[in-house]
């Protein structure tokens, strides 16, 4: 198997710990990345953690991929209810994909319900907080496992 995973985030991400903890929990960035690297190592899985505010560099990144990764794991903050332009990438890079939110977004209003990501994605994870970045890595592996 090869296991290269990239996981990308997308606006506010960054915030993660000061913003709005009570529905995106105390974790920072920066300690959900610490997990997700143990936990790929434990996995077997090469992992690269990377988060931007800008769409078009959410865009550049999964073209990128294409040459480099095996799977990406993404979670598109807003840009997943509103960015055809990343869908379109997530299509045409024709890796698989998995979806994560920290919040239930279903949950929550009704602007969050459509994701243009999930449209892409072999399947989607929310409302566990940083975990589901660990449960995608788990799912990840299993994906590539089957291939
Ligand atoms: C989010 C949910 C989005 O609706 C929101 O815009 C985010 C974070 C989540 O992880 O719960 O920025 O993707």
């Amino acid at each position: 198997m090869s296991g290269k995973v990239l996981i990308l985030n997308g606006p506010n991400l960054n915030l993660l710990g000061t913003r709005e903890p009570d529905v995106y929990g105390a974790e920072t960035l920066t300690d959900i990345e610490a997990k997700c690297r143990a936990r790929a190592v434990d996995l077997g899985l090469d992992l690269e953690f990377r988060q931007t505010n800008t769409e078009g560099e959410l865009v550049d990144w999964v073209q990128q991929a294409r040459e480099t990764f095996d799977l990406l794991i993404v979670n598109a903050g807003a840009y997943t209810h509103t960015s055809v332009a990343l869908l379109d990438a997530l299509k045409a890079v024709g890796l698989p994909v998995i979806e994560v939110h920290l919040s239930n977004i279903h949950q929550r209003e009704e602007f969050r319900h459509h994701s243009y990501v999930s449209k892409a994605a072999t399947g989607m994870i929310c409302g566990f907080g940083g975990f589901g970045y660990e449960m995608a890595l788990e799912s990840a592996q299993r994906l590539l496992n089957e291939k």
